[in-house]
């Protein structure tokens, strides 16, 4: 039991912001901090800390408490076990009981699991160093393998003797489950030990509890597997974990980059050469669930392939996940025969990294090269090169990332530019004819915005506007437009589109601009971006936090896709020329709309049966046609047809 005392010392030293940033990177807002909520899944940050409080709050999913919730919550721990991991962070000496044989029983289930996952790795440690069949065969095999004493400490390496229940006998006289022994697949049905006459490799969640082990073989020829490992439990979700993590957290956020090799041996001769920000996939390829946990501390990841060449036809499938998340990765294979481990103690981390360095691709190149060489000269194999980079290309989020992966691609490939973006679109069609039914109303997915037509496929091209609006009117709508304080950034755009509101297509931004329009209505105060981040409404609330988050990134992109409309840049900073001439982009796209619409009609219209209201629509066709010369005058946009 620990001491009132001393659960009071704890929470009374600690510091919510300290505590998070050993999960999440945070960046300051003002007073507050906010990151990436490591409770949900989310792509624009809602989750923020305040440190006068002492508190954290997910404006997302709605968590939200001080840091032993933080702890308990983020890592599955119970109460005792939070206290504990923070009064270690904070090196504060509990005054704790020890707990007897029988408590241990009693003790919540978690709990025990952890418990004889320690008792094993002190076990298995005590057998590699203390024992003479530990020293002889695992010690030496380590060390012949050239790892330090430091390293083989710091990971808690150990070894499983040959004998049949060395492990569970001494955790059973100790008073362990035999349940739970096997629940965690430290002993077999029958009662033996498990792992046997194998190296053991402890696997640790973030926060360095240990969670599974993996053992591997000392005998290099026989038919058993090289590795086997802890089955699953509630404390080991094998999806979501990532080997080394808990060392490497630190330095991914420091590094700003997270280094992923295949095995174990790798991620622990790097450490050894100085190189900590790394960890290991365990030989299978990334899942969402690991990507998501990467990106909680950053978004640069390079990844290692050992030199065989064996997995990467399989890995390269489960990359376009990282381009799904927006990561940036930059890939490397080792050279032939060699994986990180063997090829760092060959040559030492300084050649190492200059080797990264040299050889590092990024998704498509790297991508690229594979097939290409595989192809060789077959054309009808070069064809479906193609089409495989436009599915990976096609993934990509960021359409300047996107953009630069295409003209990578056509120097690559040497074809048309345009023979790459019909393939491309071609897979963003089927992507969004699949998604659309299920695509989340906050992020918008962002299209290629090439030709005209194309928006008109895809039907999408007016909710980067629409969006926009939105943005315009929720950080700057109740802000005055002119030096004498007469119209307001909301009168302004209101009065702009009155007449075509009718025409938003997204639910929420229309919802937004009739919240002004109704203010405007009234004659009341337009509200101001607080109004909406305090809104009940959660998805008023989320767009209105992603926007004050990165108040400018879509009008960059805005700025960069439009270039080719433009005669001007859009200032940046200055909102009145972004309100205008947001409302002049938008004004126009619904007007084609319009016309498009209203031309529809009129070629299905009989002229004789009811020429009145032919002439209504000819009319309509015609002013429409005058107010889109007109704006496209305005915005340098020249209109076809
Ligand atoms: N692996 C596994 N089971 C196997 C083989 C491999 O779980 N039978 C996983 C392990 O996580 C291993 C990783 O795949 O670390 C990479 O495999 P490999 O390169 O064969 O092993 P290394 O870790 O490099 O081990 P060593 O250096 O001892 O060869
Ligand atoms: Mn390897």
């Amino acid at each position: 039991m620990i001491h009132p005392a001393s659960i009071q010392e704890v929470l009374e030293k600690c510091q919510i912001d300290d505590v998070v940033r050993d999960f999440v990177t945070l960046q300051r807002r003002g007073s507050n901090l906010i990151g990436l909520c490591p409770f949900h899944n989310e792509k624009s940050p809602s989750f923020s800390v305040s440190p006068s409080k002492n508190i954290f709050k997910c404006f997302g999913c709605g968590k939200g408490g001080d840091s032993l919730h933080f702890v308990m919550e983020l890592e599955n721990l119970s109460f005792p076990d939070a206290i504990r991991y923070l009064a270690q962070k904070y090196k504060i000496e509990l005054d704790e009981t020890v707990t007897s044989e029988v408590q241990k029983d009693e003790q919540k289930h978690l709990e025990s699991l952890y418990l004889i996952n320690d008792f094993a790795v002190k076990f298995y440690a005590k057998q590699l160093w203390e024992s003479e069949r530990g020293r002889n065969i695992g010690l030496s095999y380590f060390k012949h393998r050239e790892f330090r004493e430091e390293i083989i400490n710091e990971f808690k390496l150990g070894f499983a003797p040959e004998s049949g229940n060395a492990l569970t006998a001494e955790a059973v006289k100790m008073g362990y489950s035999l349940e739970y022994l096997q629940k965690l697949g430290l002993t077999n049905s029958q009662g033996n030990d498990f792992f046997r006459g194998r190296v053991m490799f402890p696997i640790f969640n973030m926060s360095g509890k240990i969670i599974a082990f993996a053992g591997r073989i000392l005998i290099k020829d026989t038919k058993a597997p090289k590795y086997i490992n802890s089955p699953e439990t509630e404390i080991y979700v094998k999806s979501k974990t990532l080997f080394g993590m808990n060392f490497a957290r630190k330095m991914i956020q420091k590094e700003d980059e997270c280094i992923i090799t295949e095995g174990y041996t790798d991620v622990l001769s790097l450490h050894q050469a100085g190189i900590s920000n790394v960890v290991a996939s365990s030989g299978t390829s990334l899942t969402r669930d690991q990507i998501r946990l990467i990106k909680r501390l950053t978004e640069n990841v390079l990844i290692l392939f050992d030199g065989d060449n064996a997995g990467v036809n399989a890995a390269i499938r489960g990359l376009g996940l990282t381009l799904e998340e927006d990561l940036n990765v930059r890939l490397v294979t080792l050279p032939e025969g060699d994986d990180p481990d063997s090829f760092i103690q060959k040559v030492g981390s300084q050649q190492f990294k200059e080797y990264l360095d040299k050889n590092a691709k990024n998704l498509v190149q790297f991508e690229m090269t594979h097939l290409l060489k595989s192809a060789g000269d077959n054309p009808q194999q070069r064809a479906s090169i193609l089409s495989q980079i436009a599915v990976t290309i096609s993934k990509v989020r960021n359409p300047l990332k996107r953009e630069s992966f295409v003209k990578i691609c056509k120097d690559l490939l040497q074809i048309d530019e345009n023979a790459i973006l019909f393939e491309i679109n071609r897979h963003l069609k089927k992507d969004l004819e699949k998604a659309s039914s299920e695509r989340d109303t906050n992020e918008p997915t962002p299209i290629l915005e090439f030709k005209d037509s194309d928006y008109d496929n895809l039907s999408l091209g007016d909710e980067h506007q629409e969006r926009d609006i939105a943005r315009i009117l929720i950080l700057s709508g109740n802000q005055y437009i002119d030096e004498n304080k007469e119209v307001m950034v909301g009168h302004f755009i209101i009065q702009n589109i009155k007449d075509i509101i009718n025409g938003f297509d997204h639910p929420l931004y229309k919802r937004v601009v009739e919240l002004f329009l109704q203010h405007s209505m009234d004659g009341i105060a337009f509200p101001d971006a607080a109004f909406f981040i305090n809104h009940e409404a959660s998805e008023l609330k989320n767009l209105a936090v992603s926007f004050t988050i990165s108040p400018y990134t879509l009008s960059e992109n805005w700025e960069k896709k439009w270039d080719i409309f433009l005669s001007q840049k859009i200032p940046e900073e200055n909102f009145i020329k972004d309100a205008s001439d947001s409302l002049k982009r938008f004004r126009f796209r619904k007007i084609g709309k319009l016309i498009r619409e209203n031309l529809m009609v009129l070629k299905k219209m009989d002229v004789l049966q009811n020429e009145a209201l032919y002439m209504n629509h000819l009319k309509l066709h015609l002013r429409l046609k005058e107010a889109q010369a007109s704006l496209a005058k305005e915005t340098g946009t020249v209109v076809v047809g």
